[in-house]
């Protein structure tokens, strides 16, 4: 199985380091698990998905990095997850509507508590049009200015019109 290409520059983007920290968010089938792995040394990445199936279909797709140690896939929910305070140094969520169905004020509380000093959250998305793309990057910038994070943009279009979008946020001291 290959990874997309909203995955592959997902984690282009991010430049994962080997010694790094990385929270999932809504890994899906694991695509970018598999890419974000194959890039750590002592760094690990634990993914999470609430949906069982996903989780499922995760773990076949990256049985040699949970084995090695670099990956853990966990069925559960961001609002309940048990994870590491102040531990994670890269947060992320591909295609996730993480603040737009719940209390963002909640989640976006949970990411800071979450990441590790100089850690960064980034929330990557697809949009059909230049429009929506714009929409979306303002609507997740102003957003998170909100809750106290310094924000960054970045996007690219594919094929068809589509555009990845990238706002990355570091938590203002
Ligand atoms: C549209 S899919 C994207 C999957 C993958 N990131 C990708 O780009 O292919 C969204 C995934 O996020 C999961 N999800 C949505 N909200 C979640 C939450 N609050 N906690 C954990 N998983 C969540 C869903 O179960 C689903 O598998």
């Amino acid at each position: 199985m290959t990874a997309g290409h909203r995955q592959r520059w997902a984690v282009e983007t991010m430049a994962v380091a080997p010694d790094d920290q990385v929270l999932e968010i809504g890994c899906g089938r694991g695509a970018a698990v598999s890419l974000v792995a194959g890039q750590l040394a002592t760094g690990r990445i634990v993914a999470i998905d609430r949906a069982a199936s996903m989780v499922r279909l995760a773990t076949q797709r990256n049985l040699s990095h949970i084995d090695a140690g670099r990956a853990e896939i966990r069925c559960a929910g961001f609002e309940s997850a048990d994870l590491p305070n102040g531990h994670f140094t890269k947060i992320f969520a591909v295609n996730v509507s993480l603040f737009w169905l719940g209390d963002a004020a909640q989640q976006i509380a949970r990411i800071r508590s979450l990441l590790a000093p100089r850690g960064r959250l980034y929330v990557f998305g697809e949009r059909p049009t230049a429009a929506h793309a714009t929409a979306n990057l303002t609507a997740t910038e102003i957003l998170l200015g909100t809750h106290g994070f310094a924000t960054t943009t970045s996007s690219t279009t594919r094929g068809q019109g589509q555009v990845l979008t990238c706002v990355t946020g570091t938590p203002v001291e």
